[in-house]
């Protein structure tokens, strides 16, 4: 064999000097493979008398280390500028406009969401966000549904352990939210009034069928101020119908009920015509339930540090998704989430069509459906 100095010094050039990977893997080869020159040389050292194949032993192995990290340095140096070169060419200018045409839709739930931001928009209410897991005191206690109260029942909730190694106890446990009501506590301990805020977001339940699906989505409103009263609330919500559906008159109605964080509750409904194939809605004898609200329980007031002798407000809840069924004639909620990209290219919307209220909900362009 060569000097050693010497091959080491070869093969550094040559590890130095390849341009790819494969001219790295080839001098690996040439070196440590089968047929290597180090490999050959290890198989020299069974022939020699024992002094002096320790000492060759000794520096083979020392050469063997010093090229093989020579190897590994430029490996790594290759394999970075290997994937430079790929995110170079793979990169999208996101900053280009869509092609609305070939693919890509808005899905029918994040139409709504959109639209129902666009109405309270205008009407100035501001979007609060909060988490999809959430303690019991705000998705129920604070909510005047203190534990064992019955109306915790009419919610199948799904309770989330704290972590694998505590105890799992019904009463501590988290909860995927129930509903976005939690929200108007949220809110509450963050801002003083006046308030007036929609909180959109994904809500769980333990349910499905044709018209109900584990998770869906919800907005909550809010309204607290000192005169707010329930003419606002009806007032608002009448406007958000009319905006919604985009019709100037709209036959509405308010049912007493009841949901523990508001007093008094009603449920709204809207005038409509049911026929065997078709809803319409806006006219006709029949009624369609649209949503739940309230004047703000004093409880809930207090549980969100609010001096209910001073201020009160409204509240409502309103399902998106069943929005979204009634607004663009979706018989089945479960097909929402199936992620079938023919279901979305059929109920779908063209990107570029925004929702606002001066430009129509639908967006300027008219929608690809
Ligand atoms: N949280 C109720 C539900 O999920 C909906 C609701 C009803 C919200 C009345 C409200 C309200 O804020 O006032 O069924």
């Amino acid at each position: 064999m060569e000097n050693m100095k010497d091959l080491e010094d070869k093969v550094i050039a040559e590890v130095n000097g390849a341009e790819d990977l494969k001219t790295l893997e080839d001098i690996r080869l040439s070196v440590f493979g089968k047929k290597g020159i180090i490999t050959a040389e290890m198989k020299t050292l069974g022939a020699m008398d024992a002094s002096a194949r320790i000492e060759k032993a000794k520096q083979l192995n020392a050469l063997k280390t010093t090229l093989e990290n020579a190897m590994d340095i430029k490996k790594n140096i290759l394999e970075a500028a290997a994937l430079n070169e790929k995110l170079k060419a793979e990169t999208i200018d996101v900053t280009l406009p869509c092609r609305p045409e070939i693919q890509g839709r808005i899905h029918p739930v994040s139409k709504i969401y959109e639209e129902v931001v666009a109405i309270f928009g205008e009407l100035g209410f501001e979007v609060a966000e909060g988490p999809s897991i959430e303690d019991q005191f705000h998705n129920f206690n604070a909510l005047n549904m203190p534990l064992n109260h019955p109306a915790r029942q009419m919610q199948d909730t799904f309770y989330v352990a704290h972590d694998k190694n505590t105890p799992f106890e019904m009463e501590n446990a988290y909860v995927v939210r129930t509903h976005t009501s939690g929200m108007q506590i949220r809110t509450m301990e963050n801002k003083k009034p006046p308030i007036r805020i929609i909180a959109p977001g994904r809500t769980y339940r333990s349910d499905m069928d044709a018209t109900h699906t584990p998770m869906f989505h919800q907005v909550e409103g809010l309204v607290i101020d000192k005169t707010t009263t329930l003419a606002h609330l009806k007032g608002c919500l009448y406007d958000f119908v009319k905006a919604f559906f985009e019709l100037d008159e709209i036959p509405v109605r308010y049912r007493p009920s009841y949901f523990p964080f508001t007093e008094p509750s009603a449920e709204m409904d809207i005038g409509c015509l049911k026929t065997k194939t078709e809803l319409k809605v806006g006219a006709g004898n029949d009624w369609l339930e649209i949503l739940g609200c309230g004047m703000v329980h004093p409880n809930v007031l207090r549980a969100g540090g609010i001096d209910p002798d001073v201020y009160q407000g409204f509240a409502f809840g309103v399902g998106i998704d069943r929005l979204a069924m009634l607004k663009y004639g979706i018989p089945d909620l479960r097909t929402f989430f199936e992620s079938d990209v023919r279901w979305l290219k059929n109920y779908g919307f063209a990107p570029l069509d925004f929702s606002s209220l001066t430009g129509g909900l639908n967006g300027n362009g008219g929608s690809l459906r």
